[in-house]
């Protein structure tokens, strides 16, 4: 199968943008913080790695999130790489918030950063910058501690988000 033809003026509509967006497969993260004593927090799929000195990631927020006000409150913020087993739970995280922690392992730290105990890799981190971007923000943030699983064969894969879906790497045999 081949692609057809790059044609301008064609109607860039929704649906249209995120079947294109979604060839292409991404990793997923938690973000998540401890507000107002509450357990807080989002699966964003938009994680980006930024820069390594001064070491920053990245990841976009839509600007309809009724989370997001509340977790850039937070004076910082977890941020958990999802392991291949965490579908239900990347589910959850985006789902109904009242519900989005239940039978989920997590840590908080002093600052109230939020994290899953169970990720390939977590990330304490502060809001450097919020960039606005059409109906997302991208949000760019400084880390202050990291830790991340030592590779472990399959146990240590990553949850893909591919096509509306999830999915899973294969190793080379
Ligand atoms: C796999 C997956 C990836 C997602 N990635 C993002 C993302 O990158 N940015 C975003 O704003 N929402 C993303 N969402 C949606 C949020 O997790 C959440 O459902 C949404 O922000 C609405 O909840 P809220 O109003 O509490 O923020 C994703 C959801 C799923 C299931």
């Amino acid at each position: 199968m081949r692609l057809g033809p790059l044609t301008t003026n064609q109607d860039l509509d929704p649906a249209r943008l995120r079947a294109a967006f979604g060839t292409f497969p991404s990793g997923v993260v938690a973000v998540a913080a401890e507000v107002d004593g509450q357990l807080t927090g989002l699966a964003a799929s938009s994680f980006t790695s930024v820069s390594l000195d001064p070491p920053l990631v990245s990841f976009s927020v839509a600007n309809t999130s009724k989370t997001w006000p509340d977790l850039r409150r937070a004076a910082h913020l977890g941020l958990t790489v999802l392991a291949a087993g965490h579908g239900e739970v990347c589910r959850r995280l985006a789902g109904p918030v009242a519900h989005r922690f239940d039978d989920v392992a997590v840590t908080s730290s002093e600052d109230g950063a939020v994290t899953l105990d169970e990720g390939l890799a977590r990330f304490d981190c502060t809001v450097y910058r919020e960039v606005e971007a059409g109906d997302h923000t991208i949000v760019i943030l400084r880390l202050h501690a990291v830790e991340t699983l030592p590779d472990g064969g399959d146990a240590t894969l990553p949850l893909i988000f591919h096509r509306s879906g999830f999915g899973q790497l294969s190793r080379p045999a």
